[in-house]
C-alpha cells in the first residue's frame, strides 16, 4: 500500500481532545455494529473535513484500524487543504472503474489511519455514488476496518450525503455554532430521517468560549448530542 505526507489539522488543544474523546465515547455507546459512519453538515464550511480528520485520528489510537473517505465528489479540496502528496488516484477513479479498491486506499503517517480522496471531479457525481460499486466499496472496508469515517458534502445543497448514508450505519451532523439555524438543521435532520438513515449525533463546532462556560478566547471545538428520540421531539 502506498502512503501519503500531510499536515494534519492540529487537535491539540484541551477542549479540542474533550470534545472528540465525548463523540469518541458517544460512537462506542451506539453499538459495536456501528462502524460506517457519514459525516454531513447543513451549509459549507461548518467543519466536517476539520472534524472527520481529528475523529478518524483519535480513533485510529490504541492499534485500531480506520479509513477516512473523502466522499465530497464535487469538491475535492482535500489533498490541496492538507497538503497531501503522492497520491495518483481517488474515490471517482474507482466509481468509474478507472481504479481497484486498493489502489484509492492510501496509508497516511498516523498509525492506523488510512486514507482515500475524492480524486477529479465526475459529471455526475449522485450517481457514482448511488451505485453497486460505491455499496461494494463499504461492504468490503467493513470487513477491514474498525471504523470507517465518510466525509460527506453538506446536506442543505446537495443530496448526496443521503445517499451515501444510506450505505452507512448512521450520520453525524456537524454544525457551526452561532451560524446555523435550528430550522436549517431541522430540515437537514428530516432529510436524513426520510431516507431512513440513522442519526448518532451532532457536533456542535466552532464553539466560542465567550459565550460559554470557560476564560479563555477562541474557536474550539464542542459537542453536544442528540438522540433519535431528541431529533423527533424537534421536529
Ligand atoms: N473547531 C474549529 N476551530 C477553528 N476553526 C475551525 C474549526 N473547525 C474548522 N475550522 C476552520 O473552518 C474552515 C472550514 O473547515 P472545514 O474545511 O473542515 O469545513 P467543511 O465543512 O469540511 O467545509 P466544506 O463544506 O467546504 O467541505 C477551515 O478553515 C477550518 O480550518
Ligand atoms: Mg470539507
Amino acid at each position: 500500500m502506498k502512503k501519503v505526507t500531510m499536515d494534519f489539522p492540529d487537535m491539540q488543544d484541551y477542549r479540542m481532545v474533550e470534545g472528540l474523546n465525548q463523540l469518541k465515547t458517544n460512537l462506542a455507546f451506539c453499538g459495536k455494529d456501528i462502524k460506517v459512519i457519514t459525516m454531513t453538515s447543513s451549509v459549507p464550511n461548518e467543519g466536517k473535513s476539520s472534524v472527520s480528520f481529528s475523529l478518524s485520528r483519535a480513533l485510529a489510537e490504541h492499534g485500531r484500524k480506520i479509513l477516512l473517505v473523502d466522499a465530497d465528489l464535487r469538491k475535492s479540496v482535500m489533498a490541496a487543504k492538507y497538503h497531501i502528496t503522492g497520491i495518483d488516484k481517488g474515490l471517482s477513479h474507482y466509481l468509474t472503474g478507472q481504479a481497484e479498491k486498493e489502489e484509492v486506499i492510501y496509508e497516511t503517517e498516523a498509525e492506523g489511519l488510512h486514507l482515500a480522496v475524492a480524486g477529479p471531479l465526475s459529471p455526475d457525481p449522485t450517481s457514482l455514488l448511488d451505485s453497486e460499486l460505491f455499496q461494494e466499496f463499504i461492504r468490503s472496508v467493513r470487513e477491514e476496518y474498525d471504523y470507517i469515517i465518510i466525509d460527506a458534502p453538506p446536506l442543505g445543497l446537495v443530496i448526496d450525503a443521503v445517499i451515501i448514508g444510506k450505505y452507512t450505519d448512521g450520520a453525524v451532523i456537524v454544525i457551526e455554532q452561532g451560524v446555523i439555524k435550528r430550522k436549517i438543521v431541522q430540515d437537514v435532520i428530516k432529510k436524513l430521517k426520510r431516507g431512513e438513515i440513522r442519526i448518532l449525533g451532532a457536533v456542535l463546532n466552532k464553539v466560542d468560549d465567550r459565550i460559554g462556560a470557560y476564560g479563555d478566547y477562541g474557536h474550539k471545538y464542542g459537542y453536544s448530542y442528540y438522540g433519535e428520540q431528541d431529533a423527533e421531539s424537534k421536529k
